[in-house]
């Protein structure tokens, strides 16, 4: 299974969901690999956010080594899942689908704890430290549960 985690400016949610999936994917040792981008461009290049990284530290889960990189279109075809951290990330990646396999790609992180809520992850960005535990606790959970969804 091939994921790629997305966000606005992949650097708070997404490396986040990217470093707990990886962290999950070593420890069970599956024949998995995550990746995260943005549906943006601003950001393109540079580390997480500190306190991204901060929180991430805390549960002993290192993501500095991350760099922001804008969803590109390539991306239908890398990934098996595409998994958007809220609406507005799932709506701008499905603008760029070309057709309805690469819509079947894309879905919302969310929906594997809650299905049919229409789940976002908030976005910790002009928050406090608060934000990102909260993140941190909503992506576990969802990380566990698409590991249980789609085997092993
Ligand atoms: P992210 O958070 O999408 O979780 O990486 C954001 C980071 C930067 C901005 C917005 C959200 N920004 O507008 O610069």
């Amino acid at each position: 299974m091939k994921i790629l985690m997305v966000c606005l400016g992949n650097i708070c949610r997404s490396p986040m969901a990217e470093g707990i999936m990886a962290h999950m994917i070593h420890k069970q040792r599956l024949p998995w690999h995550v990746d995260s981008a943005g549906t943006s461009n601003y950001h393109e290049g540079e580390a997480p956010d500190y306190r991204s990284i901060l929180k991430m530290e805390k549960y002993g889960i290192d993501i500095s080594l991350q760099r922001s990189r804008p969803f590109s279109e390539a991306d239908f075809d890398r990934f098996d899942l595409i998994l958007c951290m809220d609406e507005n990330n799932l709506l701008n990646v499905a603008k760029k689908a070309k057709n309805d396999a690469h819509k079947a790609k894309i879905s919302m992180i969310m929906e594997y704890v809650h299905p049919g809520e229409r789940m976002g992850v908030p976005d910790p960005y002009y928050g406090g430290e608060a934000g990102f535990e909260k993140v941190y606790q909503m992506l576990w959970q969802a990380c566990e549960k698409v590991i249980e969804h789609h085997g092993k």
